[in-house]
Protein backbone atom coordinates (compact mmCIF):
# COMPACT_ATOMS: atom_id res chain seq x y z
CA UNK A 1 0.00 0.00 0.00
CA UNK A 2 1.39 3.45 -0.41
CA UNK A 3 0.89 5.29 2.40
CA UNK A 4 1.52 9.35 1.54
CA UNK A 5 -0.29 9.52 4.61
CA UNK A 6 2.43 10.77 6.72
CA UNK A 7 3.85 13.42 3.40
CA UNK A 8 0.61 14.77 3.01
CA UNK A 9 0.33 18.82 3.50
CA UNK A 10 -1.51 19.62 6.15
CA UNK A 11 -0.65 22.09 8.10
CA UNK A 12 -0.26 22.15 12.20
CA UNK A 13 -0.73 25.34 12.88
CA UNK A 14 -3.57 27.30 12.10
CA UNK A 15 -2.57 28.45 9.05
CA UNK A 16 -3.08 32.20 8.56
CA UNK A 17 0.26 32.89 6.31
CA UNK A 18 -0.89 29.85 3.55
CA UNK A 19 2.60 28.30 4.57
CA UNK A 20 4.11 25.14 6.20
CA UNK A 21 5.12 25.74 9.82
CA UNK A 22 7.42 23.66 11.86
CA UNK A 23 8.33 20.20 11.26
CA UNK A 24 8.03 18.45 14.38
CA UNK A 25 4.46 18.51 15.15
CA UNK A 26 3.46 16.75 11.52
CA UNK A 27 5.65 13.98 12.45
CA UNK A 28 3.42 13.74 15.88
CA UNK A 29 0.24 14.66 13.97
CA UNK A 30 1.23 11.32 11.50
CA UNK A 31 1.47 9.30 14.99
CA UNK A 32 -1.71 10.58 16.44
CA UNK A 33 -3.65 10.20 13.04
CA UNK A 34 -6.55 7.63 13.07
CA UNK A 35 -5.96 4.23 11.01
CA UNK A 36 -9.07 2.47 11.15
CA UNK A 37 -12.69 3.77 11.67
CA UNK A 38 -12.75 2.28 15.40
CA UNK A 39 -10.13 5.34 16.02
CA UNK A 40 -12.85 7.97 15.02
CA UNK A 41 -15.15 9.43 17.62
CA UNK A 42 -17.59 11.36 17.22
CA UNK A 43 -18.96 11.79 13.74
CA UNK A 44 -21.14 8.72 14.22
CA UNK A 45 -23.56 9.26 11.63
CA UNK A 46 -21.16 9.72 9.07
CA UNK A 47 -18.90 6.94 10.00
CA UNK A 48 -22.29 4.39 10.25
CA UNK A 49 -22.75 5.81 6.87
CA UNK A 50 -18.95 5.05 5.55
CA UNK A 51 -19.28 1.31 7.20
CA UNK A 52 -22.09 0.81 5.06
CA UNK A 53 -20.42 1.91 2.25
CA UNK A 54 -17.39 -0.27 2.64
CA UNK A 55 -19.61 -3.42 3.84
CA UNK A 56 -21.40 -3.70 0.81
CA UNK A 57 -18.63 -2.78 -1.58
CA UNK A 58 -16.68 -5.61 -0.30
CA UNK A 59 -19.39 -7.52 -0.60
CA UNK A 60 -19.82 -7.01 -3.90
CA UNK A 61 -15.72 -7.44 -4.49
CA UNK A 62 -16.50 -3.52 -6.09
CA UNK A 63 -14.99 -0.33 -6.11
CA UNK A 64 -16.74 2.20 -3.54
CA UNK A 65 -18.80 5.16 -4.79
CA UNK A 66 -16.99 8.46 -5.79
CA UNK A 67 -17.22 10.36 -2.47
CA UNK A 68 -17.21 13.88 -1.53
CA UNK A 69 -16.10 15.40 2.29
CA UNK A 70 -17.00 19.07 2.89
CA UNK A 71 -16.61 21.17 5.81
CA UNK A 72 -14.59 23.34 7.92
CA UNK A 73 -10.62 22.78 7.95
CA UNK A 74 -9.44 20.23 10.57
CA UNK A 75 -12.14 18.07 10.83
CA UNK A 76 -10.83 14.60 9.13
CA UNK A 77 -11.60 14.84 5.48
CA UNK A 78 -7.66 13.73 4.84
CA UNK A 79 -8.06 11.10 7.42
CA UNK A 80 -11.23 9.63 6.88
CA UNK A 81 -9.87 9.32 3.65
CA UNK A 82 -7.15 7.46 4.22
CA UNK A 83 -8.75 5.23 6.70
CA UNK A 84 -10.95 4.57 3.85
CA UNK A 85 -8.24 3.15 1.93
CA UNK A 86 -7.09 1.21 5.00
CA UNK A 87 -10.10 -0.34 5.52
CA UNK A 88 -10.87 -1.37 1.96
CA UNK A 89 -7.05 -2.21 1.84
CA UNK A 90 -6.37 -0.96 -1.44
CA UNK A 91 -4.32 2.13 -2.45
CA UNK A 92 -4.50 5.58 -2.12
CA UNK A 93 -3.32 8.13 -4.20
CA UNK A 94 -3.13 11.54 -2.91
CA UNK A 95 -3.36 15.17 -4.84
CA UNK A 96 -4.85 18.58 -5.08
CA UNK A 97 -6.90 21.00 -6.90
CA UNK A 98 -4.26 23.03 -7.54
CA UNK A 99 -1.74 20.98 -7.85
CA UNK A 100 -3.11 19.48 -10.91
CA UNK A 101 -2.31 22.04 -13.49
CA UNK A 102 -2.49 20.37 -17.12
CA UNK A 103 -5.50 17.66 -18.39
CA UNK A 104 -2.08 15.52 -18.96
CA UNK A 105 -0.87 15.61 -15.56
CA UNK A 106 -4.59 14.05 -14.69
CA UNK A 107 -4.59 12.06 -17.50
CA UNK A 108 -0.99 10.66 -16.33
CA UNK A 109 -2.41 10.29 -12.79
CA UNK A 110 -5.50 8.29 -14.07
CA UNK A 111 -4.07 5.61 -15.93
CA UNK A 112 -1.56 4.68 -13.45
CA UNK A 113 -4.79 3.61 -10.80
CA UNK A 114 -5.17 0.19 -10.27
CA UNK A 115 -8.55 -1.44 -9.40
CA UNK A 116 -10.04 -0.26 -6.73
CA UNK A 117 -7.87 2.06 -5.66
CA UNK A 118 -8.83 5.57 -4.27
CA UNK A 119 -7.99 8.83 -5.55
CA UNK A 120 -7.96 11.53 -3.09
CA UNK A 121 -7.93 15.20 -4.48
CA UNK A 122 -7.70 17.41 -1.76
CA UNK A 123 -9.06 21.23 -2.62
CA UNK A 124 -11.38 19.60 -5.26
CA UNK A 125 -13.02 23.29 -6.27
CA UNK A 126 -9.86 24.21 -7.32
CA UNK A 127 -9.88 21.78 -10.00
CA UNK A 128 -8.84 24.02 -13.63
CA UNK A 129 -11.48 23.69 -16.23
CA UNK A 130 -9.76 21.49 -18.85
CA UNK A 131 -8.42 19.11 -15.79
CA UNK A 132 -11.82 18.63 -14.62
CA UNK A 133 -13.28 17.46 -18.06
CA UNK A 134 -11.24 14.84 -18.08
CA UNK A 135 -12.45 14.00 -14.85
CA UNK A 136 -16.10 13.38 -15.74
CA UNK A 137 -15.76 10.64 -18.09
CA UNK A 138 -13.10 8.98 -15.83
CA UNK A 139 -15.82 9.77 -13.02
CA UNK A 140 -18.65 8.40 -14.71
CA UNK A 141 -18.08 5.53 -17.34
CA UNK A 142 -13.95 4.99 -16.37
CA UNK A 143 -13.17 6.12 -19.50
CA UNK A 144 -10.07 8.57 -21.01
CA UNK A 145 -11.06 10.66 -24.05
CA UNK A 146 -7.80 11.42 -25.41
CA UNK A 147 -7.07 12.94 -29.01
CA UNK A 148 -4.53 11.38 -31.16
CA UNK A 149 -2.71 13.67 -33.60
CA UNK A 150 -3.34 16.90 -35.14
CA UNK A 151 -5.64 18.83 -37.20
CA UNK A 152 -7.66 17.05 -40.17
CA UNK A 153 -6.21 13.27 -39.03
CA UNK A 154 -7.01 13.68 -35.28
CA UNK A 155 -8.97 10.99 -34.13
CA UNK A 156 -10.75 10.77 -30.48
CA UNK A 157 -9.62 7.63 -28.78
CA UNK A 158 -11.26 6.30 -25.76
CA UNK A 159 -9.16 4.44 -23.20
CA UNK A 160 -10.51 2.29 -20.40
CA UNK A 161 -9.97 2.89 -16.68
CA UNK A 162 -9.91 0.57 -14.04
CA UNK A 163 -12.89 0.93 -11.63
CA UNK A 164 -11.41 3.30 -9.01
CA UNK A 165 -12.78 5.74 -6.26
CA UNK A 166 -12.71 9.45 -6.28
CA UNK A 167 -12.48 10.93 -2.61
CA UNK A 168 -12.85 14.65 -2.94
CA UNK A 169 -12.29 17.35 0.23
CA UNK A 170 -13.12 20.42 0.10
CA UNK A 171 -13.77 23.62 2.68
CA UNK A 172 -16.58 25.03 0.12
CA UNK A 173 -18.89 22.73 -1.49
CA UNK A 174 -20.42 26.22 -3.07
CA UNK A 175 -17.42 26.59 -5.03
CA UNK A 176 -18.00 23.11 -7.19
CA UNK A 177 -19.46 23.19 -10.13
CA UNK A 178 -22.52 21.62 -10.75
CA UNK A 179 -21.19 18.78 -13.01
CA UNK A 180 -18.57 17.62 -10.86
CA UNK A 181 -21.08 17.55 -7.84
CA UNK A 182 -23.20 15.65 -9.71
CA UNK A 183 -20.56 12.82 -9.97
CA UNK A 184 -20.11 11.90 -6.61
CA UNK A 185 -22.34 9.04 -4.75
CA UNK A 186 -21.98 10.25 -1.99
CA UNK A 187 -21.72 13.87 -0.71
CA UNK A 188 -21.06 14.35 3.05
CA UNK A 189 -21.20 17.08 5.70
CA UNK A 190 -18.36 17.20 8.60
CA UNK A 191 -19.97 18.82 11.54
CA UNK A 192 -17.60 20.18 14.32
CA UNK A 193 -17.23 17.57 16.88
CA UNK A 194 -18.54 17.53 20.46
CA UNK A 195 -16.53 18.38 23.44
CA UNK A 196 -17.15 14.61 24.73
CA UNK A 197 -15.78 12.88 21.31
CA UNK A 198 -12.96 16.22 21.55
CA UNK A 199 -11.90 14.39 25.40
CA UNK A 200 -11.82 11.41 23.81
CA UNK A 201 -9.46 12.69 21.36
CA UNK A 202 -7.31 14.62 23.64
CA UNK A 203 -6.93 11.41 26.27
CA UNK A 204 -5.81 9.09 23.30
CA UNK A 205 -2.77 11.48 21.78
CA UNK A 206 -2.11 12.01 25.52
CA UNK A 207 -1.84 8.54 26.08
CA UNK A 208 0.51 8.11 22.59
CA UNK A 209 2.48 11.13 23.88
CA UNK A 210 2.78 10.09 27.44
CA UNK A 211 1.70 13.30 28.70
CA UNK A 212 -0.09 12.89 32.01
CA UNK A 213 -3.71 14.59 31.87
CA UNK A 214 -6.56 14.23 34.32
CA UNK A 215 -10.22 14.24 32.93
CA UNK A 216 -11.22 17.48 33.56
CA UNK A 217 -8.01 18.97 31.91
CA UNK A 218 -9.45 17.29 29.04
CA UNK A 219 -12.57 18.84 29.04
CA UNK A 220 -11.25 21.71 29.21
CA UNK A 221 -8.69 21.45 26.34
CA UNK A 222 -11.93 20.25 24.64
CA UNK A 223 -14.54 23.23 25.55
CA UNK A 224 -11.26 25.41 24.02
CA UNK A 225 -10.67 23.22 20.63
CA UNK A 226 -13.84 25.02 18.29
CA UNK A 227 -15.57 21.71 18.06
CA UNK A 228 -11.87 20.93 15.74
CA UNK A 229 -9.66 17.85 16.42
CA UNK A 230 -6.37 19.54 14.43
CA UNK A 231 -6.68 22.12 16.95
CA UNK A 232 -7.48 19.90 19.87
CA UNK A 233 -4.40 18.37 19.26
CA UNK A 234 -2.46 21.64 18.71
CA UNK A 235 -3.83 22.93 22.06
CA UNK A 236 -2.64 19.58 23.94
CA UNK A 237 0.84 20.08 22.43
CA UNK A 238 1.15 23.80 23.53
CA UNK A 239 -0.71 22.51 27.38
CA UNK A 240 1.81 19.90 27.34
CA UNK A 241 4.63 22.09 27.15
CA UNK A 242 2.93 24.94 29.81
CA UNK A 243 2.81 21.69 32.34
CA UNK A 244 6.62 20.33 31.53
CA UNK A 245 7.78 24.02 32.26
CA UNK A 246 5.47 25.67 34.94
CA UNK A 247 4.06 23.11 36.78
CA UNK A 248 4.64 19.20 37.74
CA UNK A 249 3.82 17.82 34.48
CA UNK A 250 0.45 16.98 34.79
CA UNK A 251 -2.26 18.60 32.64
CA UNK A 252 -5.36 19.05 34.92
CA UNK A 253 -8.30 21.36 34.10
CA UNK A 254 -6.43 24.18 35.95
CA UNK A 255 -3.07 24.16 34.11
CA UNK A 256 -4.75 23.57 31.36
CA UNK A 257 -6.69 26.98 31.92
CA UNK A 258 -3.66 29.26 32.42
CA UNK A 259 -1.54 27.83 29.44
CA UNK A 260 -4.00 28.28 27.21
CA UNK A 261 -5.02 31.81 29.23
CA UNK A 262 -1.11 32.64 28.31
CA UNK A 263 -1.49 32.24 24.68
CA UNK A 264 -4.38 34.38 24.16
CA UNK A 265 -6.93 31.41 23.75
CA UNK A 266 -10.36 32.14 26.21
CA UNK A 267 -12.98 29.64 27.30
CA UNK A 268 -14.60 29.47 23.95
CA UNK A 269 -11.45 28.80 22.24
CA UNK A 270 -11.29 32.02 20.89
CA UNK A 271 -8.04 33.79 19.83
CA UNK A 272 -6.15 37.42 18.79
CA UNK A 273 -7.40 36.61 15.35
CA UNK A 274 -11.42 36.03 16.02
CA UNK A 275 -11.08 38.63 18.31
CA UNK A 276 -9.59 40.96 16.07
CA UNK A 277 -12.45 39.99 13.56
CA UNK A 278 -15.56 40.85 15.71
CA UNK A 279 -14.15 43.90 17.26
CA UNK A 280 -13.31 45.25 13.87
CA UNK A 281 -17.14 44.26 12.67
CA UNK A 282 -18.25 45.75 16.29
CA UNK A 283 -15.76 49.06 16.59
CA UNK A 284 -15.69 50.29 12.61
CA UNK A 285 -18.54 49.06 10.98
CA UNK A 286 -21.16 49.32 14.13
CA UNK A 287 -21.60 45.86 14.08
CA UNK A 288 -22.51 45.58 10.65
CA UNK A 289 -24.06 44.53 8.26
CA UNK A 290 -20.07 44.78 6.68
CA UNK A 291 -19.44 43.07 3.52
CA UNK A 292 -16.88 40.45 3.64
CA UNK A 293 -13.93 41.54 1.53
CA UNK A 294 -14.09 45.26 3.50
CA UNK A 295 -13.70 43.30 7.15
CA UNK A 296 -10.95 41.56 5.08
CA UNK A 297 -9.10 45.13 4.62
CA UNK A 298 -10.08 46.08 7.97
CA UNK A 299 -7.95 43.44 9.37
CA UNK A 300 -5.60 42.58 6.53
CA UNK A 301 -6.31 38.94 6.67
CA UNK A 302 -7.54 37.13 3.16
CA UNK A 303 -11.14 36.55 2.85
CA UNK A 304 -10.31 32.83 2.29
CA UNK A 305 -9.17 32.47 5.73
CA UNK A 306 -12.08 34.41 7.32
CA UNK A 307 -14.28 32.06 5.40
CA UNK A 308 -12.63 29.06 6.10
CA UNK A 309 -11.10 29.43 9.28
CA UNK A 310 -13.39 32.02 11.22
CA UNK A 311 -16.58 32.01 10.39
CA UNK A 312 -17.47 28.44 10.35
CA UNK A 313 -16.70 28.57 14.29
CA UNK A 314 -18.41 31.71 14.52
CA UNK A 315 -21.19 31.31 13.24
CA UNK A 316 -22.01 28.28 15.28
CA UNK A 317 -21.27 29.92 18.51
CA UNK A 318 -23.96 32.29 17.00
CA UNK A 319 -21.54 34.98 17.20
CA UNK A 320 -22.39 36.38 13.59
CA UNK A 321 -24.75 35.91 11.09
CA UNK A 322 -24.89 36.01 7.52
CA UNK A 323 -27.40 38.26 5.48
CA UNK A 324 -27.55 39.64 2.00
CA UNK A 325 -26.39 43.02 2.76
CA UNK A 326 -23.13 41.34 4.56
CA UNK A 327 -22.30 39.97 8.27
CA UNK A 328 -23.93 41.41 11.42
CA UNK A 329 -22.27 40.95 14.69
CA UNK A 330 -24.98 39.37 17.19
CA UNK A 331 -25.43 40.43 20.82
CA UNK A 332 -23.91 37.20 22.28
CA UNK A 333 -20.70 38.69 20.79
CA UNK A 334 -20.82 41.93 21.80
CA UNK A 335 -21.95 40.69 25.51
CA UNK A 336 -18.70 37.88 24.84
CA UNK A 337 -16.49 40.85 24.34
CA UNK A 338 -17.46 42.92 27.08
CA UNK A 339 -19.44 45.70 24.59
CA UNK A 340 -21.88 47.43 25.10
CA UNK A 341 -24.54 46.28 22.38
CA UNK A 342 -26.85 49.99 21.74
CA UNK A 343 -28.11 48.87 18.73
CA UNK A 344 -31.75 48.49 19.52
CA UNK A 345 -31.75 52.33 20.73
CA UNK A 346 -30.60 53.31 17.98
CA UNK A 347 -33.53 51.90 15.98
CA UNK A 348 -35.39 53.24 18.24
CA UNK A 349 -34.45 56.83 17.69
CA UNK A 350 -34.55 56.41 14.07
N1 LIG B 1 -12.06 11.74 14.33
C1 LIG B 1 -10.78 11.95 14.65
N2 LIG B 1 -10.22 11.29 15.66
C2 LIG B 1 -8.94 11.53 15.99
N3 LIG B 1 -8.13 12.43 15.38
C3 LIG B 1 -8.66 13.10 14.37
C4 LIG B 1 -10.00 12.89 13.94
N4 LIG B 1 -10.24 13.69 12.90
C5 LIG B 1 -9.12 14.38 12.69
N5 LIG B 1 -8.17 14.04 13.57
C6 LIG B 1 -6.85 14.62 13.67
O1 LIG B 1 -6.99 15.98 13.33
C7 LIG B 1 -6.01 16.41 12.42
C8 LIG B 1 -6.65 17.05 11.23
O2 LIG B 1 -7.34 16.10 10.46
P1 LIG B 1 -7.34 16.15 8.88
O3 LIG B 1 -6.03 16.60 8.36
O4 LIG B 1 -7.85 14.85 8.41
O5 LIG B 1 -8.42 17.28 8.62
P2 LIG B 1 -8.97 17.87 7.24
O6 LIG B 1 -10.46 17.94 7.41
O7 LIG B 1 -8.44 17.12 6.10
O8 LIG B 1 -8.42 19.34 7.23
P3 LIG B 1 -8.11 20.29 5.96
O9 LIG B 1 -9.43 20.75 5.45
O10 LIG B 1 -7.34 21.41 6.59
O11 LIG B 1 -7.32 19.50 4.98
C9 LIG B 1 -5.19 15.19 12.11
O12 LIG B 1 -3.94 15.36 12.76
C10 LIG B 1 -5.92 14.01 12.67
O13 LIG B 1 -5.03 13.18 13.34
MG1 LIG C 1 -7.06 17.76 4.66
Amino acid sequence: MTDDYDEDNNNDERDVSGGRKRDEPRKIDAALRPRSLDDIYGQETLVENLRILIEAAKAREEAIDHILFYGPPGLGKTSLSHVMAHEMGVNIRVTAGPAIERAGELASILTNLRKGDILFIDEIHRLGRAVEEILYPAMEDFALDIIIGKGPTARNVRLKLPRFTVIGATTRLGLLTAPLRARFGAIYRMDFYSEEALAHIIGRAADMLNAAITQDGKEEIARRSRGTPRVALRLLRRVRDYADVRADGVITAQVAHEGLALRGIDVLGLDEGDRRYLSAVIEKFGGGPVGLDTIAAAISEETDTIMDVYEPYLLQLGFIDRTPRGRVATALAYDHLGYQDNRDDQLRLL
